[in-house]
């Protein structure tokens, strides 16, 4: 009986265009549009999806999506829930951090490692808000959030209560969790996130051990990990203040260790990593780039990034349509060149 209870209090807004609630920069108008701040006005901005039979669209940062030109019929309710809470576990040796879905992700990731904590830094600087980060189990760097979610609490609209969703029901996988396969269903409320106070650094991944070789580091603090991959990222993903984008467009190859050995022996230099004795993962920015020409290119207003060949760029005035006209082009090539299907990541909202 939650969403039926709601007193009519918060102000929802009409026509409003959703261009700049995107880092894209793209997207039409929304019927109805309105924010919330705390769980009353959530179940009053649901109440009122329901009431009118219209759907709904729960905006955070707006990082991942491609919002379509004829823009959303429903009501978008943008999540600014807030709140941290600290809470030491396990006799102090690692704390659980319950953050609301609202808050600014790097602000989150800044914050636990000034305070000592390990487990975020190696997503720093990744845009967009908490609420989203368990939905698409972001990543970089070697590591993904997947691994410091201890639970997710989150509102089930479709059963009309409060529950929360352990990390093994999350059924996290490669920018994947449960939440993605009925997007209407759940909305998140905070997720709770367990952060250890002597933990162990993972500099790994490429980019960060040519990093801190080349600085001359041997052995990194937390500190430094958060600046190595602010840097990194600096360096090669487009600044949202000068370009449209939602970062990677598409997701990464996970194809068959078979299909892996038949594209080596075709191109020698490629970058395959085993995932386990059946799969292996390809970087496609790599395909992208040196199999199928895509890197900083430009086509009209849109194009690929000079130094990422995944990532999609609106270089102003772009509709979604140009966004998706150049997206099909790409699907087509490296379908064309290596038979692999590509799949996006940034989501699709109409
Ligand atoms: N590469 C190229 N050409 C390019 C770009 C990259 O050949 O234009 C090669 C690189 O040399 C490297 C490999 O491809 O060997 C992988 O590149 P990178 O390390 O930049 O990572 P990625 O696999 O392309 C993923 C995430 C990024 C994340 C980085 C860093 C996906 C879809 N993307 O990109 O996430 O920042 O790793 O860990 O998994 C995002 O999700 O929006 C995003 C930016």
């Amino acid at each position: 009986m939650i969403l039926s209870n709601f007193a009519k209090k918060m102000k929802i807004q009409e026509n409003i265009s959703l261009k700049e609630f995107t880092t894209f920069k793209i997207g039409g108008i929304a019927r109805f549009f309105c924010t919330v701040l705390n769980e009353d006005e959530l179940i009053e901005a649901i109440g009122f999806s329901k009431k009118n039979k219209l759907p709904f669209f729960i905006l955070g940062g707006g990082s991942n999506i491609l919002i379509s030109d004829n823009g959303f019929s429903g009501i978008v309710i943008k999540m600014e829930m807030k709140g941290i809470e600290y809470t030491e576990v396990e006799n102090g040796k690692k704390v659980q951090v319950k953050v609301g879905a609202g808050e600014n992700w790097d602000d989150i990731v800044k914050e636990t490692v000034e305070k000592g904590l390990y487990g975020l830094e190696n997503l720093s600087l990744i845009p967009g808000t908490v609420g989203a980060s368990p939905v698409q189990n972001i990543g970089a760097y070697g590591s993904e959030v997947k691994d410091t979610i201890e639970s997710v609490y989150v509102l089930d609209v479709i059963k009309d209560e409060y529950k929360t969703i352990t990390n093994s029901e999350c059924r996290f996988d490669y920018r994947y969790s449960m939440f993605k396969e009925d997007p209407r269903r759940y909305v998140v409320l905070s997720v709770n996130f367990i952060l250890q106070k002597n933990g162990k650094l993972n500099y790994d991944y490429k980019d960060l051990k040519e990093h801190f070789a080349f600085k001359n580091i041997r052995e990194p603090s937390l500190k430094q990990v958060r600046d190595a991959v602010i840097e990194i990222r600096t360096r090669k993903l487009p600044n949202l203040k000068e370009y449209g984008t939602a970062g990677s467009f598409f997701k990464n190859v996970v194809t068959s260790t078979a299909k892996g050995k038949e594209l080596l022996t075709k191109y020698p230099d490629m970058i395959v990593h085993a995932v386990n004795d059946k799969k292996v993962k390809i970087p496609l920015a790599w395909i992208l780039d040196h199999i199928c020409g895509f890197r900083g290119v430009k086509i009209g207003n849109v194009g690929t990034y000079k130094n990422q060949a995944l990532v999609l760029v609106n270089y102003g005035g772009a509709t979604a349509t140009d966004i998706t006209n150049l997206a099909q082009k790409m699907v087509d090539k490296v379908y064309e060149e290596t038979g692999i299907e590509i799949f996006p990541e940034v989501e699709w909202v109409e």
